[in-house]
């Protein structure tokens, strides 16, 4: 079946025929039975009480019953739209991915979202921004699941449970929405001290975005391309939108939160309405693929790091235009399921162990938010290109499959039909080696630095926006009421740059810590040791 050219509505749903619901002139049950009267419950008289033999009454009441689903543990805040994604051929060098190649035109699905706040906040809180896209590649599904700040709070992903119950509201009281004002956040950012280059971001201007429009876009990990030649480059994904990077200042973002929390979502749905398509150009930054995977010094399995770009200029491959919102916000941005292990031939990962952990957790998630492991049956999940899988039944099943065998190779159902163009596949991981390794937990020394790079990005900043960052410290610390939180914020402060420590304490009424704090390039927070909870050294 082609795609649908209308909802009964007449607006365009490009979904396909089969998943448009009303069809028909008749009011209908589920099972398309004729219904004459939906307002009134099958009664034993006008004034009697209601039959139980009342079907219609029933699946009326139990289908609504049932009509939410869990909201995302992370990033339940979203608002997405349709577009188009064009090569400009520029990457061929560097991967075989064939919609890179040069103006190759892939339909995409892209979700912005908050990070920390539930369906129902406000748009414009201090947060990070997700910002993920689904390629419908002639290969399959490539998803780039990214982010609007370049860096992350951790550096490896079996911490991500403890970051999120530290960001996510207090048990206790529930509050606050907003990511950052409240104890349990700061004390989690003052002990873990690879967090710090993060939250300064989220306190910089970057933490309230004008527009999902003036957002850049950061694969944020390292990721591993391989040309046709089969040779390997190390790259970082990069989306730089056309508009201009703008944000909000304080004061519009609180007055935002309340006038209209739809802000964002709002701006997006009316740009592409009016027909101003929101439009990004991806870019990546090559690094040679070496066995230390690094790249003048920094570690490019650290997720906390970037590379600047006077070191590594992003160079554009392709350009991206938003020109269609979507009919219907559960069908499309509520069901859509991006995976970062959705990976097309020439694209691959490496051993950043963060993103590892979320090779695992995408897919994890999904069953339970989905309800059963045929959520790439959904209409929004569905691959453009040919499926052909040994996947069969289970929960919300809606594919028919023929024949009997669902393995290979078989004798019954015509053989091995998975053979041709496997050489092509994605399942044909780049064959890296494997450092000679011994079972640890323990991470790289390379991972112990997370102060310098913070330091760089605030005396990269202008002086006003170097207020605002001071101003977002104050505000945000100003919620806690956890004396010795602050105190330990501090002390990271004193990490980063002495003004900055000190206008954020005279903010909060108490001393700066001694100048002297932040001078030793201690790799982890005196504040641990103090608190008598470093994990004990072999
Ligand atoms: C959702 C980005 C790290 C688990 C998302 C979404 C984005 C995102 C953009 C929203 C997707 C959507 O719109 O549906 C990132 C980035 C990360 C990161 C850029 C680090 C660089 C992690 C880690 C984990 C994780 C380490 C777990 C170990 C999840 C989960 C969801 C999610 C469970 C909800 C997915 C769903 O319900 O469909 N992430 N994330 N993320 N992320 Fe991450």
């Amino acid at each position: 079946s082609g795609p649908a050219t209308g909802s009964p509505t007449g607006a365009p749903t490009g979904l396909p025929q089969e998943a448009v619901a009303q069809q028909g002139e008749w009011l209908t049950t589920a099972q398309g039975d004729r219904m004459h009267d939906t307002d009134h419950s099958l009664k034993a008289g006008p004034r009697g009480p209601v039959l139980l033999q009342d079907h219609h009454l029933r699946e009326k009441i139990m289908h609504f019953d049932h009509e939410r689903v869990p909201e995302r543990v992370v990033h339940a805040r979203g608002a997405a739209a349709h577009g188009v994604f064009t090569a400009y051929g520029t990457a061929s060098g560097v991967t075989k991915a064939a919609f890179l190649a040069k103006d190759a035109a892939t339909p995409v699905f892209v979700r912005f979202s908050t990070v920390l706040g539930s369906r129902g906040s406000a748009d414009t809180v201090r947060d990070t921004r997700g910002f993920a896209t689904k390629f419908y590649t002639e290969e399959g599904v490539f998803d780039l699941v990214g982010n609007n700040i370049p860096v992350f709070f951790i550096q490896d992903a079996i911490k991500f449970p403890d970051v999120i119950h530290a960001g996510k509201p207090h048990p206790d009281r529930e509050i606050p929405q907003a990511q950052s004002a409240h104890d349990t956040f700061w004390d989690f950012v003052g002990l873990h001290t690879e967090a710090t280059h993060h939250t300064l971001w989220n306190m910089s201007d970057r933490g309230i975005p004008r527009s999902y429009r003036m957002m850049e876009g950061f694969g944020v990990h390292t990721f591993r391309l391989q040309n046709a030649a089969g040779e390997t480059t190390l790259v970082k994904f990069h989306w730089k939108p056309k508009l201009g990077v703008h944000s909000l200042v304080w004061e519009e973002a609180q007055l935002a939160a309340g006038a209209d929390p739809d802000f964002h979502r709002r701006d997006l749905a009316d740009a592409i309405e009016a027909g101003a398509f929101p439009e990004w150009e991806l870019g990546i930054q090559t690094f040679p693929d070496t066995p230390e995977q690094t790249f003048e010094g920094i570690d490019l399995l650290d997720p906390t790091k970037i590379v600047p770009e006077e070191l590594a200029p992003v160079q554009p491959i392709g350009r991206l235009v938003l020109n269609r919102n979507p009919s219907n916000y559960f069908a499309e941005t509520e069901q859509v399921a991006f995976h970062v292990g959705h990976l097309v031939p020439g694209i691959d990962v490496t051993d950043d162990p963060l993103l590892q952990g979320r090779l695992f957790s995408y897919l994890d998630t999904q069953l339970t938010r989905l309800g059963g492991p045929n959520f790439g049956q959904l209409p929004i999940n569905r691959t453009h290109a040919p499926v052909n899988d040994m996947l069969r039944d289970g929960m919300h099943q809606t594919a028919v499959h023929q024949g009997v065998a669902p393995y290979r190779p078989n004798s019954l159902d015509g053989g091995c039909p998975f053979q041709a163009g496997a050489a092509q596949g994605a399942d044909i991981e780049v064959p890296v080696p494997l450092p000679a390794s011994r079972k640890v937990r323990e991470a790289p020394e390379s991972f112990d630095d997370h102060y310098s790079q913070a330091r760089l990005f605030w005396r990269s900043m202008t002086p006003v926006e170097q207020e605002h960052i001071i101003g977002a410290y104050s505000f945000e610390l100003g919620k806690c009421y956890e004396q010795a939180v602050k105190e330990r914020a501090l002390l990271t402060l004193a990490h980063i740059d002495e003004r900055l420590c000190s206008e954020v304490a005279t903010a909060l009424g108490l001393p700066a810590p001694a100048p002297d704090a932040g001078s030793d390039d201690g790799l982890v927070s005196p504040a641990l040791s103090q608190l008598g909870q470093e994990w004990p050294t072999e």
